[in-house]
């Protein structure tokens, strides 16, 4: 355990005693809000202020603690691009603003956020207010560091760096010190109860030291072969455009949507051809609910025809070459259905 936080750490740009292992990356945003909120609320203020474009588990949790009285909640909008301006988070900060959380990195179109600007202009307006990133999707993928991004609090995921599924980490800044949600031994410091889910910490920090030792080649990499699959596509598919923003976005994530073709039917018929794809997040994929992410971006009823390809460790030229295929394929299949798939054999 105590290797495997060292190695974490390592990664995350912390110092050791600053990890709280949790079940994942849901529980560690869980943790953040609730814990600061309660923590902090009675004396700083319950004000939260949270990213239009956040994953569910900040999203769906700061709407549940508005939606029960527990705090008030400000939601900053973004462009088209899916970038939040850091000045407009600035302006909804308000002196009893207790905690602002803007992701590092969307899991849905891979825009990378600007957090050291965001986390100096909260700052300057309020340095009392604390910042939180969601930084699950960017381990081993883009550097981290609370000091380096000025954050006070930061969550990451095992599984999103080749780790095991069910372990993550919530960052806290030393002083910090979220209440516990899950209460009774004690462990963590008092900040997370309940026996430790060794063997996958274990795999955690083991995961956590091979994905930044290869960060600095592997990022790279990913993003000419991201930018090789996206260009391919955005040529060959008439009607297909690159979602995110293209200047800052993670490393190996290519999203886009598809006119006249819904999610759930290209996905389907990409299943079929041998591909896996995703159209919102990962969690909800397959379910017919247009992305709030895009939405939030503008694109109207196109949000419901998100197409999401992710690339990784053993991602090859030659396969991108193949999946640029089957995407055509699948797009045409689609397309000549009606928006109703044509039957699989
Ligand atoms: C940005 C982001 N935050 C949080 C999560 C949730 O992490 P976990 O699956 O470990 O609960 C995910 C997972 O997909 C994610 O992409």
């Amino acid at each position: 355990m105590d290797d495997a936080r060292d190695r974490v750490a390592a990664a995350a740009g912390c110092a050791s005693r600053e990890v709280i292992f949790t079940s994942g990356g849901t529980e560690a945003d869980n943790l953040a809000l609730r814990g600061v909120l309660e923590r902090w609320g009675a004396e700083r203020g319950r004000h939260l202020v949270v990213s239009a474009v956040e994953h569910e588990a900040v999203l769906t949790t700061a709407r549940g603690l508005a939606e029960a009285g527990r705090a008030e909640l400000t939601v900053v909008g973004c462009d088209r691009a899916g970038r939040i301006d850091p000045a407009e988070v600035a302006g909804a900060v308000r002196p009893d603003t207790v905690l602002v959380s803007v992701m590092l990195a969307n899991n849905e179109v891979g825009t990378v956020q600007d957090v050291p600007g965001i986390a100096a202009a909260v700052h300057a307006r309020n340095p009392r207010a604390l910042v939180h990133t969601d930084a699950v999707q960017a381990l081993g993928r883009l550097p981290l560091g609370l000091d380096a991004l000025g954050v006070d609090l930061l969550s990451i995921s095992a599984h999103k760096a080749y780790g095991p599924q069910g372990v993550g980490a919530l960052v806290a800044r030393h002083g910090v010190f979220p209440a516990a949600q899950v209460t009774g031994g004690g462990q963590e410091r008092g900040r997370r109860s309940g026996t430790e889910n060794v063997a996958g910490v274990v795999g955690f920090g083991a995961a956590a030291e091979v994905a930044e030792r290869r960060r600095e080649t592997a990022a790279p990499e990913l993003s000419h072969l991201a930018g090789w699959l996206t260009d391919l596509l955005t040529e060959s598919v008439r009607g297909l455009e690159p979602t995110g923003d293209p200047a800052a976005r993670l490393p190996g994530l290519c999203s886009f949507v598809v006119s006249g073709c819904r999610s759930e039917l290209l996905l389907a018929v990409l299943d079929e051809l041998g591909v896996s794809a995703s159209a919102g997040s990962a969690c909800s994929s397959g379910a017919p609910v247009p992305s709030h992410v895009l939405t939030a971006m503008g694109f109207g009823d196109l949000a419901g025809s998100a197409l999401r390809l992710s690339l990784g460790r053993s991602t090859t030229q030659a396969l991108v070459d193949a999946v640029a295929g089957r995407v055509q394929m699948a797009v045409a299949r689609v397309r000549a259905g009606g928006g109703i798939a044509a039957p699989i054999r």
